[in-house]
């Protein structure tokens, strides 16, 4: 049984990344925070219990779409080296891992370490023959892997990509292009563009849902010492209909001063405003698979649910120089 788990941050950076992030995003208008501070131990927990909500569908919808793909998945890609972004619990992997005849080394990438470490020890010791590589890191930086056997596969699930800015999304897929060698690929799982009742639906529970959106909050205040009272704030979920996205926010109940004293800064919120948490966005299959080919990967297979309530995309390389980026310009094929 082998399992490593390896720090991609240097100690302090997490701590100086939470400050820059908070600074920034409490000091513009409108406010905003990006979404990777949710997951601490007790946010990881949180979307844990989230994922099992009957009006989140979209972890169930994934399971069944990797239930009845894994093998074609498996067959198109021959992957021994699965590294998994965002992989959380690892729950959902294992239809992959179990797919995947040749799979020798798998690396979940994760900001959790706590998450990290509890999937990496059960699945340790589930399968003795695997070697579980674990990195701390990222993924929205450039990431550097370990080397491994190929063919690689780099997974995105769980529609972790809608939780990126359009511009965030790009970056992403130009530092995943840079890892990908012919014969390598990418796994992407989206959510789709549906009736907006159902995904608002998903996301304004106010129990678990809500308690996980203002958990940033509570990760602020440990970890800045801030004074935020959740109870201050409602969580709100909004269909934006021109995006096609959700937008998670905390909606402030009254006029509020917040301090926040790592910062030495104090924040004003007037009654009813608004702080943007989170998107998550949809997709539909046309403009995903340009804004693929944008970046230079092709896309080699498509799945979805019977119902279309969510996608997966096996993307490929594109020959160097064959991208219609290079033949079109980026500025006009490349944005949303
Ligand atoms: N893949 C799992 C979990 C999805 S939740 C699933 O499909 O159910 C999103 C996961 O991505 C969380 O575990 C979170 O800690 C992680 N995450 C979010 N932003 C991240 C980032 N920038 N770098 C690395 N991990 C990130
Ligand atoms: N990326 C998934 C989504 O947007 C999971 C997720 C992340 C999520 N944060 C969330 C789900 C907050 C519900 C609420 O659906």
């Amino acid at each position: 049984m082998t399992f490593t788990i390896t720090r991609h941050l240097p100690e302090d950076a997490t701590a100086a990344a939470l400050r820059a992030d908070v600074l920034a995003g409490l000091t513009s208008t409108p406010k905003s925070l990006p979404p990777k501070w949710f997951y601490d131990a007790h946010g990881s927990d949180l979307f844990e219990q989230i994922t099992t909500l009957p009006t989140y569908y979209a972890t169930r919808a994934e399971q069944d779409l990797l239930v009845t793909r894994a093998g074609d998945i498996a067959e198109a890609t021959g992957a021994r080296t699965l590294i998994e972004l965002g992989s959380g619990s690892s729950t959902k992997t294992r239809h992959l891992l179990d797919a995947l005849p040749g799979l020798h080394t798998y690396i979940p990438v994760d900001v959790s370490e706590g998450a990290l470490r509890d999937a990496g020890t059960h699945l340790a010791h589930e399968r003795p023959g695997l070697s579980v590589q674990a990195l701390i890191a990222d993924f929205t930086n450039r990431l550097t892997l370990p080397a491994t056997l190929g063919p690689r596969l780099i997974a995105l699930l769980g529609s972790t990509i809608g939780n990126l800015l359009p511009p965030e999304r790009l970056a992403f897929y130009a530092c995943v292009r840079a890892l990908l060698e012919p014969g390598d690929a990418l796994l992407l799982g989206v959510d789709l563009a549906k009736d907006p009742d159902v995904l608002v639906a998903a996301y304004d529970d106010q129990t678990v849902t809500g308690a996980f959106n203002k958990n940033v909050l509570t990760v602020i205040n440990r970890e800045l010492g801030a004074d935020f009272d959740l109870d201050a704030f409602e969580h709100v979920a909004l269909w934006d209909a021109d995006h096609e996205w959700i937008e998670m926010r905390l909606r402030s109940r009254t006029a509020q001063t917040v301090k926040i004293r790592a910062l030495d800064l104090a924040v004003d919120f007037a009654e009813g405003e608004d702080l943007r948490t989170e998107i998550s966005a949809t997709f539909r299959l046309p403009s995903l698979a340009n804004e693929l080919r944008c970046a230079g990967l092709d896309l080699a297979r498509w799945f979805t649910t019977p119902a279309q309530l969510v996608g997966m995309a096996l993307a490929t390389p594109a020959p160097s120089g064959t991208s219609s980026t290079a033949a079109t310009g980026r500025s006009t094929t490349c944005v949303r």
